[in-house]
């Protein structure tokens, strides 16, 4: 970014963000197949927020977090603090956004001790000298809630939430803008995960730090965002601030999977009148139309064979809450 220029409010955008996965059908015969994952996905993130992506397994949730860092190929546009990244990083745009996944027994080296890992981002970077490099090692653990004598251990000395904090803590080495969360609490014990939402609530405001994370449980995301996207098949059907998506759920995959949470009784407990009935699952998939057509109890026609687009449907409450659905008049009952 130009110095005199004013610094904008959008850490990441993505605009029409498509991804794909080629698998090769036989080793023998040859010939490759293309899975396609993500399906014109469009949002923003704004500096310091926390923005969730809920849906079910499968959907592509860990697809979009691997095509924002990096590491597969994707079409469209992704810019990170005003500079697109699609085809090319600099080692500077890398260092922008960092990733904690859900399993940090598998993404932590069981062969080297805590201080090697947290140092190793700086090493592969080639940032500092030893000392300084032991510094930013001090400092993060401090951030992280673990004293120096962790520096010594092995992961597999650690319990799960520990773990966690030194993922996050890895994450945080090379002082990034952007934390890219993929399911980071899912793996835990629900008192460790109170403690880690904490963590990165409170890193969020100390460092100035904003997250995509990315969950299968509404609960944790109204705990910790400002606001989600839900996602299916791919796609995103809706996008709103936490609040409304829980108080006036529009699309009718948004009420499925907030109905299933209060069926579990868990909190905040919403009770949803038009749940999805077993009998509206038996319909065709729609190859044309709707994404979510095969499941939906209010599908048409036009839903079999037209693509909805994601349109707002708050501005007459001065809101962004934008939904994915034709069937608006059943989407705005709410409102
Ligand atoms: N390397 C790969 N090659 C081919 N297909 C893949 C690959 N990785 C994932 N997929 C497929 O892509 C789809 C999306 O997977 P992804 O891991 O993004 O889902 P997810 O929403 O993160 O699911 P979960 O909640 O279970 O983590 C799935 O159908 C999956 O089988
Ligand atoms: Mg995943």
């Amino acid at each position: 970014m130009k110095k005199n220029m004013p610094e904008s409010d959008i850490i990441l955008q993505l605009e029409h963000l498509s991804s794909h996965y080629i698998r090769r059908k036989s080793a023998f015969w040859g010939g490759d197949e293309r899975k396609d994952i993500l399906n014109d996905v469009s949002f923003s993130i704004r500096r310091g927020e926390a923005f969730g992506l809920v849906g079910e397994s499968g959907c592509g949730k860990s697809t979009l977090a691997r095509a924002i860092i990096g590491l597969i190929p994707s079409d469209g546009t992704i810019m990170i603090d005003g500079e697109s990244v699609l085809q090319k990083r600099t080692k500077e745009q890398r260092k922008k956004v960092q990733i904690v996944f859900q399993d940090p027994l598998s993404s932590l080296n069981p062969t080297k001790k805590i201080g090697w890992i947290l140092e190793e981002p700086l090493r592969i970077h080639g940032i500092g000298d030893r000392a300084s490099r032991l510094r930013r090692v001090n400092e993060t653990l401090e951030l992280i809630g673990l004293d120096n004598t962790f520096r010594d251990r092995y992961p597999s000395e650690l319990s799960g939430g520990q773990r966690q904090r030194v993922s996050i803590g890895e994450a945080l080495m090379l002082r990034p803008k952007l934390i890219v969360a993929d399911e980071p609490v899912s793996a835990l014990d629900v008192s460790v995960q109170s403690q880690i939402l904490n963590l990165m609530e409170d890193l969020r405001r100390s460092l100035g730090l904003s997250y995509l994370f990315i969950s299968h449980n509404l609960n944790v995301i109204y705990y910790l965002c400002d606001r989600t996207a839900v996602m299916y098949m791919g796609q995103i059907v809706e996008l709103a601030d936490v609040q409304t998506l829980f108080d006036l759920p529009a699309h009718p995959y948004t009420k499925m999977l907030l109905s299933a949470i209060s069926e579990i009784g868990s909190e905040p407990e919403k009770t949803q009148k038009d749940k999805i009935l077993p009998e509206a699952l038996d319909r065709e998939p729609s190859k044309t139309g709707c994404a979510f057509f095969a499941r939906c109890p209010n599908a048409c026609e036009k839903c079999k064979s037209i693509s909805p687009e994601l349109v707002n449907i708050g501005e007459a409450l001065k809101k962004q809450h934008f939904v994915c659905c034709h069937c608006l008049a059943h989407s705005t009952a709410n409102y």
